[in-house]
């Protein structure tokens, strides 16, 4: 994480300080909860909410440093703990290069350390009340990522769904939290009431290309590199963009499908080779291009909405961010 941030160094020590925020409500907690938290809070995650956090609220007049750190903190420890159900709902083994809470010690201990962390969580938002993040809007943000997890776990091994469910379920999962980030901060810290609703909208189509990106990473990424295992989201009878492209394109090229047929027959229960053979479909029908286009709509969606930034300088970080995410490690 902290090369990933090191040419910003007040960014990268105040993300040091959220770090340190986050470990402190993990130092407080129970003996038996501190051991499950601690590598949470501590395994080299990305930190990009709260640095969405920090980065919008150098947009506003009244810098609010200590609301805004809370604020950052608050949000990093709703997505770790998002993390952490994902986790369970994916069967995932490992994380940020480590073994998961669930591959260590189960669903049923790793469920209540993201309840507790996320009741950690909601519980330091109170007093930021009149500082312009609201609890309800934080509540709002994890029902939605609650129920778009819900919603494509209800439909597991559905694999033939509209780009219209896929968008809507990105948009909750992942977008809303990156909206309220980037909101968060510039409100936090007193920025136009405009401002604030650009960076809402920045932030939502951030969210939308970084999950796009990456579905793609599932499919073509390095599992050494990311941290975590890929071909997951076929094997968790996810469907995601890449795999939505391609079976259109099967569909468009006539009666011969294999992915499809293949995914019918096998689909809930694919084994690696099955795994191996259906990305090897999916990249061949072009379904990683077409991904990628959809990818880099929403990224220059959004830099269109930096445009109107008032600080050139906040907008220069921001859109460095998305060519750091393109050649990124993990
Ligand atoms: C992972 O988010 C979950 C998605 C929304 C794709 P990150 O890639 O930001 O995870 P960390 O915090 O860096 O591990
Ligand atoms: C993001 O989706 C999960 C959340 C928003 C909680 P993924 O399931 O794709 O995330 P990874 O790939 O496991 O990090
Ligand atoms: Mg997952
Ligand atoms: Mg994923």
């Amino acid at each position: 994480m902290e090369g990933f941030w090191k040419d910003d160094i007040e960014l990268a020590n105040d993300l040091a300080t959220v770090r340190e925020r986050m470990q402190e409500v993990v130092d407080n907690s129970h003996g038996f909860i501190r051991k499950l938290l601690q590598t949470q809070v501590n395994s080299g995650g990305k930190m990009l909410r709260p640095a969405l956090v920090l980065l919008s609220s150098r947009l506003g007049t009244n810098p609010r440093k200590e609301q805004v750190l809370k604020i950052a903190s608050i949000l990093e420890m709703i997505h770790i703990a998002s993390l952490i159900h994902d986790d369970i709902l994916d069967m995932a083994l490992t994380r940020r290069g480590v073994a998961t809470l669930y591959a260590k010690v189960g669903a049923k201990q790793a469920v209540l350390a993201g309840d507790y962390l996320l009741s950690k969580a909601i519980s330091m938002i109170g007093s930021n009340e009149d500082n312009g993040v609201k609890a309800s809007a934080v509540a709002n943000a994890f029902s939605r990522l609650c129920e778009s997890e819900l919603d494509q776990d209800a439909a597991q091994n559905d694999f033939f769904i509209s780009k219209s469910t896929y968008i809507r379920r990105i948009a909750g999962k992942t977008a809303a939290l990156f909206a309220l980030c980037c909101y968060s901060g510039a409100a936090t810290a007193d920025a136009s009431e405009h401002q604030q609703y650009l960076m809402h909208r920045f932030g939502y189509a951030f969210g939308m290309s970084f999950q796009v990106q990456d579905d793609i990473l599932d499919y073509v990424g390095n599992e050494q590199d990311l941290g975590k295992q890929t071909g997951r989201d076929l094997q968790c009878g996810i469907p995601t963009l890449p795999l939505i492209f391609a079976l259109e394109e099967e569909r468009r090229r006539g009666p011969k499908r294999p992915l499809a047929a293949l995914l019918t027959d096998r689909g809930s229960h694919l084994n690696n080779k099955d795994t191996a053979k259906a990305v090897s479909y999916v990249i061949q029908l072009g379904g990683i291009e077409r991904a990628t286009a959809v990818s880099d709509m929403y990224r220059n969606r959004a830099l269109r909405d930096l445009q109107s930034v008032d600080n050139a300088e906040v907008a220069a970080k921001l859109k460095a961010l998305f060519v750091k995410l393109i050649n990124r490690p993990s």
